[in-house]
Parts: C-alpha cells; structure tokens; sequence
C-alpha cells in the first residue's frame, strides 16, 4: 500500500521527511495570510473541535498539499496560564515571520487533540508543532502527519511512541526539579542543620513526559539528605506513582494534600517542605495549607511564574517558582520551523536525553531560572513578561 511504502521510505530519514514537500518558509517565507488564526481570545472558553472527526483516512492524508507556509500549532488547554502565553506567543512570532498560523487548544481533551491535529494535516500544514496532552495518544493520528510528509517538532512535552518526530523543544525539565531541590538545600542550609525536617512530595501528570523528569530532578537532589536522615516524609507516600496528580489538576492536589494533613499532621506535627512540581499542583497545595494547617508555614516550591503564583509568592504563601520563559522557547521553535522548512540544518543542543521509544530525539533545551519574592522584578517585570498591573 502507497502510505506504507512512503512510511517506510520516511522512517528511514527523519531529516528528509522534514524537507520533503515543503517549501520556502523561515525569514524569507512569502508574506503572512489574513486568514484569522482559527482560535478564540485566551480569556474565553474553549472552542471545542468536533470530538470525532470522520475524514476519510489515507487519501485525506495524503491529499494535503504542503504549501510550505502554515503552521498548525497543537496546544493542550487555556485552562493554564502557560500555555495560552505559549500559543499567543508562537503565533505572534510565526505571524511576524510570514506563516499562516493555525493555532488550536484541546480543552486537556485527548481525542479533541486528535481531531485537531487531523484538520491540521487535512488542511495542509507545512509544519506541526504540539504539545500533547497526553504522551502516547498521538501516534495514529501523526503516522498520518508522516504519510503526508509534514513534519512535527513536540512542544514542551516529548510525544511517546511514534517515529513522526523530528524534533523536540523544550526546557532543561530535569534541571527544573535539581533547581527546586536546591532552594530547599540552601534555604533549610541542609549541609549544615541537624534536621530533620518533614516534606510531603506532590508531583504532576503521570501522563505527561515532562513529569517525571522535574520529579527525579529534585528527588535526586534530595535524596542525600532523606538517606542522612534530615529530611523525612511523614506520609510516607513518596513515588512517583503515588505522588503523581493526572492532568496536573489543582483540585487534586489539594484534596491529596487535606487527606495528608489530616492523617499526619492534625496532632500538630510541623511541615517544612511542601515539593510540588509545577504552579497548578502548587496552589492546590496552598489551598489546603490555608484550610487545614496552623503551624509555621512550609517552603513550598512550584514552576511556571503564573501570575497567580507570583502573587502568592509576594504574599509569603508560595516561596519560589521556576521560571520558564515561554518567549524563549516560542522563539527556539519558529527558528527551528523556518530551518526545517528552508532545509536548513536545526539547531539543536541535546541528542541523548529524550528517547521516545523510537529512539533519541533530537533537542534542544532552554534553560530555566529559579525565581522568588527578591528576583521576581527584574525577571518578569523588566524583561516585560508582566506588568505591575498584572500581579497587583
Ligand atoms: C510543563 C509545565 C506545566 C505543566 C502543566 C508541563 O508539561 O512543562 O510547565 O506546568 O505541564 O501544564
């Protein structure tokens, strides 16, 4: 059959899938559409796409027609805060750079993802850039991204089992966890004081690839100090199975955290260290705090700058975060667009962290910063990522 044959032919090179069928693109790329990107403002609801959509399969696939100028870029939910500043920032910068822009959000909704990337395919993207709800719900539909020789860079968050990958970008997720571990060091001065001191661990979406890599980042920064004793988990619910909150969701995290203060520290035990892995997880925690805990407030860590976060953080709830600036990786990946599509050779700075099961892809790795209460001026305000206003 015609689409295995080209399967075949494709898996064989990942680099000539990514020049097949595309066409002049990156800084020079013909003059940007006026055709709307087909997304709402962040502030509104989701526009839901039809749950199943009854394309027809391989000749549909295969009659996309890359035009070399538009980029569907696949996000997971507007219910966060990243990623509508991801999604805004990646058309503003592809837009500015002459691409039509097909921008679309999954409501966290897996098959919505599918039908979204579908229409992308259908609707002759030259390029797919995704970050996935969920890391291995994809491959049926990007083995059709495949057979129409369209490229796909995985946005933020490896996508699993499946070759259709050409690129990955990301942040340094691992050096995500190492950071928070190393502020609960510093701050408790670990080398130093006897301890020991009590944590409870909330991790994120056992789903999500990114996940595990925050959580070995800080666990494995910590770890010393748990085998020394100094620090130590009254719950005793410390893997990353048990730790782990599916979509990342605050809720969760907050009822997770009431069940463990009520079981271990109703009697007054003492909470130093609440490590939670990402800002949602984070506020689910502080809710908790706020409604079940009355004795000296613990570290608690997070990642991603939300501006609710950051306001927590002024207000003593929440003492750092880590940010990641969504400028720097939007940038990152519309050069590697226009270098894929110009069949240039992609910039990249990592090949051995990320296999995805088909082997390692290719990546590159934006570097995140700690942030808190003493940094936060110069990181988010100065650099114009948010105003006073924002966080008032
Ligand atoms: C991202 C984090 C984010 C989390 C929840 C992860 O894949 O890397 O920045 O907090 O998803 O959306």
């Amino acid at each position: 059959m015609k689409r295995k044959v080209l399967s075949m032919l494709l898996a064989t090179s990942m680099l000539a899938a990514a020049l097949v069928g595309c066409g002049g693109g990156g800084e020079s790329a013909p003059a940007a559409s006026t055709e709307p990107a087909a997304e709402a403002p962040a502030a509104e609801p989701e526009a839901e796409a039809p749950a199943a959509e009854a394309e027809a399969e391989a000749p549909a696939a295969e009659a996309a027609a890359p035009n070399g100028n538009k980029v569907g870029v696949s996000m997971p939910t507007k219910d966060l805060q990243r990623w509508n500043q991801d999604g805004a920032n990646m058309q503003a910068e592809l837009e500015a750079a002459g691409y039509e822009v097909d921008l679309q959000y999954a409501s966290n909704q897996e098959e919505t993802q599918v039908s979204q990337i579908e229409n992308m395919i259908n609707g002759g993207c030259s390029v797919l850039v995704i970050a996935a709800i969920e890391a291995n719900s994809l491959s049926t539909v990007l083995e059709k991204a495949k057979s129409a020789n369209i490229p796909v860079i995985a946005y933020d968050r490896l996508i699993m089992n499946t070759d259709a990958i050409a690129y990955y970008a990301t942040f340094d997720n691992y050096k995500v966890g190492v950071t928070q571990g190393q502020y609960i060091i510093d701050t408790l001065d670990l080398d130093n004081a006897a301890g020991p001191f009590n944590m409870e661990v909330t991790a994120g979406d056992p789903g999500d690839n990114n996940a595990p890599f925050f959580y070995n980042g800080a666990m494995d920064t910590l770890q010393p100090y748990i085998d020394a004793g100094k620090i130590v988990i009254p719950s005793g619910q410390v893997d990353f199975a048990t730790v782990g909150t599916p979509k990342w969701s605050t809720e969760t995290a907050q009822s997770r955290m009431e069940n463990i203060l009520s079981s271990n520290y109703a009697d007054g035990t003492q909470l130093d260290i609440c490590l939670c892995s990402n800002d949602s997880t984070s506020l689910g925690v502080q809710n908790a705090l706020a409604a079940n805990y009355t004795g000296n407030y613990p570290i608690v860590t997070g990642q991603d700058c939300d501006i609710a976060n950051v306001k927590n953080m002024l207000d003593g709830k929440q003492s750092m975060s880590v940010f990641k600036d969504t400028r720097t990786l939007a940038s990152q990946v519309v050069k590697m667009v226009g270098q894929i599509l110009n069949g240039e050779e992609v910039e990249v700075n990592d090949t051995t962290t990320y296999d995805n099961g088909t082997g390692v892809i290719p990546s590159f790795l934006c570097e995140p910063v700690f942030a808190d209460k003493d940094n936060y001026k110069e990181l988010l305000i100065d650099s114009g990522y948010y105003t006073e206003a924002d966080l008032q």
